[in-house]
């Protein structure tokens, strides 16, 4: 069974309380949304594999760890995911990045793929599935599903997400009740249009100026 974690750390909750704020205008929102990845990063990626490197320092010769295994690669569900794949990238540059394309229709709240492109090795790799909120749970369910039809593996995947409504929380964790879930903040609950109370308005439009 998969674990809901909340990364409650203090400079993560100063910066989200930065973004939620409706003022914060979008190069602020962009900025502050890759730092918060990259802060989040050096969390979902603690449990890497690592495996033994005989190695020389300037004294010694010695054995140490490095990182083993899986590669990673960074899967933002389009369009708001995009805002959180630079900062993940700071502390992994070498991940491999995919796409997923979906939308939330907007009356009935059900996701819509519109695009996947993935690497053509995600069976073999850690994949990080990014989207900075889970509202309904409809569109990571999706995007997940979407995955695993490609050849993801269900152990391999972790979601990654700024706020999270008890909702999708619960929806996501019946669907796929394996995969890990990383959180900045879990907040209240939805209001009656789907939308994330408190919140911090509709991710997409804020990171792109689209509104
Ligand atoms: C937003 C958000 C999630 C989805 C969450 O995307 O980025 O993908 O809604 O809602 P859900 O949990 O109820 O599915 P949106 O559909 O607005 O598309 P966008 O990223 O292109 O703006
Ligand atoms: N999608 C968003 O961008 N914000 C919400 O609060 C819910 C879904």
């Amino acid at each position: 069974m998969g674990k809901f974690h909340v990364l409650n750390h203090p400079l993560i909750q100063h910066k989200l309380t930065m973004i939620r704020q409706k003022d914060c205008g979008t190069k602020v929102f962009r900025e502050v949304v890759n730092e918060i990845s990259m802060l989040m990063a050096y969390e979902v990626s603690r449990d890497l594999p690592l495996e033994d490197v005989e190695i020389e320092t300037p004294l010694v010769k010695t054995t140490l760890k490095t990182l083993a295994g899986k590669k990673v690669a960074i899967i933002p569900i389009l369009r708001a995911g995009l805002g959180m794949v630079d900062g993940i990238l700071e502390l992994i540059p070498a991940a491999k990045i995919g796409h997923v394309g979906m939308y939330r229709d907007h009356d009935t709240l059900q996701p819509v793929e519109y695009f996947v492109k993935l690497p053509s090795d995600i069976s073999e790799r850690q994949l990080f599935v990014v989207d900075p909120m889970l509202a309904t749970g409809g569109s990571a369910v999706a995007a997940i599903d979407a995955l695993l039809k490609r050849g993801a593996q269900p152990n391999s995947i972790k979601f990654c997400c700024l706020v999270a409504a008890p909702e999708g929380v619960e929806t996501l964790r019946s669907a796929h009740p394996e995969i890990d879930i990383y959180a900045a903040a879990l907040d209240e609950r939805l209001n009656e249009h789907g939308y994330i109370l408190p919140g911090l308005g509709d991710a997409g439009d804020r990171l792109f100026g689209t509104k």
